[in-house]
C-alpha cells in the first residue's frame, strides 16, 4: 500500500515566507514508502512547518503518521486526551457537560508559544488535526493559526546580539501565561491539579539552541512560557526578552495559516513559534486533535 495519491509523486511547494511548505500527492490514509517519507521528512526539517491539505484520517492514522518521526509525548492534561488513545489530544472550545472538550486555552490564551517548553525534554514536533473549524456569519473562517521561523529571526540577529546571547539561559515555567495567575474561572479555562504543579518544576534553556537534526541555531524563547534569564535580574532581562519576542515575530519572518477540514499541520517545536487566533466564540465550533513527539534535552 502507497499513500502518494495515483499518478501523482509527492511535491513540496514551499510558501514564500521563511517558514512552512505545502505537501501534496499525499494520502495519510495509507501508509507512506519510505522515498515519500524521505521527502516529506527533509522538508519538514528545512521549513519547520508541513501543510497537507485535504485528508480525512482516523486517530490511528495520525498516530501511524506522527509516529514515523519518533516516539511519541503523551499529554499530561488527561482530561483532554482521547480515552482511547491517549496519544491524540484534545483542543477545542465545545463545551459538554459543563466543560469544554478539549484544551481551549492554546486558543483563548492567544500567546506566542511553543508547546511544552515547560518540559526538562521539551516537545520536538507537533501535528494538528482540523476536524471542525469555524466560520464568521459571512463564511469567512475563522482561528487562524500563525507561525514564525526562529531560524529566520536568528539569522537576522545582529553579530553583537548574537555573542551577548550565546550562553544565556532563560528560565520556562508552566504556570506562566496566565493560567494559575489569572483567577477567572470558566468552562473554558485551564486549571492544573496540585500534583500536576508538583511534577513541573521551573526550567532553564539555552536562548540560542542547535537544533538536534540540522544543526541550524535558532532563538528558544516565548512569551506564554519564558520567565526571566538565569542569572540577570528582571530589570534587563525582561526588556531583553520583550525585545526578542518582537523580533521573532517580524512580519517578514510568518506564516499566517486559513484552516480547512481536513487539513494537517506538522510543526517543529525548535524553529517554530506559533500563535493561535482566537476570532471566534460559540456557537462557532473549532475541534482540532493534536499528536506530539518526545523531545530532548536543549542545547
Ligand atoms: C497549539 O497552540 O498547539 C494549537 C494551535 C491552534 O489551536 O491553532
Amino acid at each position: 500500500m502507497t499513500t502518494a495519491v495515483a499518478n501523482q509523486p509527492v511535491s513540496v511547494r514551499p510558501n514564500e515566507a521563511p517558514i512552512g511548505a505545502e505537501i501534496t500527492g499525499v494520502d495519510l490514509c495509507g501508509d507512506l514508502d519510505d522515498d515519500s517519507f524521505r521527502k516529506i521528512r527533509d522538508a519538514y526539517y528545512r521549513y519547520s512547518l508541513l501543510i497537507i491539505r485535504g485528508q480525512a484520517i482516523s486517530p490511528e492514522q495520525q498516530i501511524r503518521f506522527t509516529r514515523r518521526f519518533g516516539d511519541l509525548q503523551l499529554h499530561h492534561l488527561k482530561q483532554y486526551v482521547l480515552p482511547e488513545h491517549p496519544e491524540v489530544l484534545m483542543l477545542s472550545n465545545i463545551v459538554e457537560n459543563g466543560r469544554t472538550i478539549g484544551l481551549a486555552d492554546a486558543g483563548r490564551v492567544a500567546v506566542w508559544h511553543t508547546d511544552l517548553s515547560y518540559l526538562k525534554e521539551p516537545v520536538a514536533g507537533s501535528t494538528l488535526y482540523a476536524l471542525e473549524i469555524p466560520y464568521s456569519d459571512t463564511g469567512e473562517v475563522l482561528g487562524d493559526t500563525v507561525f514564525t521561523s526562529t531560524f529566520a529571526a536568528y539569522d537576522a540577529l545582529s553579530p553583537e546580539l548574537k555573542s551577548k546571547l550565546a550562553g544565556l539561559r532563560a528560565i520556562h515555567r508552566m504556570t506562566k501565561g496566565g493560567y494559575e495567575s489569572d483567577k477567572e474561572k470558566s468552562a473554558s479555562r485551564l486549571q492544573y491539579s496540585d500534583e500536576q504543579k508538583k511534577n513541573f518544576a521551573d526550567i532553564a534553556h539555552p536562548i540560542i539552541r542547535t537544533h538536534p537534526v540540522t544543526g541550524r541555531k535558532c532563538i528558544y524563547i516565548n512569551p506564554l512560557c519564558t520567565d526571566g534569564i538565569e542569572g540577570m535580574p528582571d530589570s534587563e532581562s525582561l526588556p531583553l526578552l520583550e525585545e526578542l519576542y518582537a523580533h521573532c515575530t517580524r512580519p517578514e519572518f510568518t506564516y499566517r495559516h486559513k484552516w480547512r477540514k481536513g487539513d494537517l499541520l506538522m510543526w517543529d517545536n525548535c524553529s517554530a513559534l506559533h500563535l493561535a487566533v482566537m476570532d471566534y466564540a460559540l456557537p462557532q465550533r473549532r475541534l482540532m486533535h493534536r499528536i506530539t513527539l518526545k523531545g530532548a534535552v536543549p542545547f
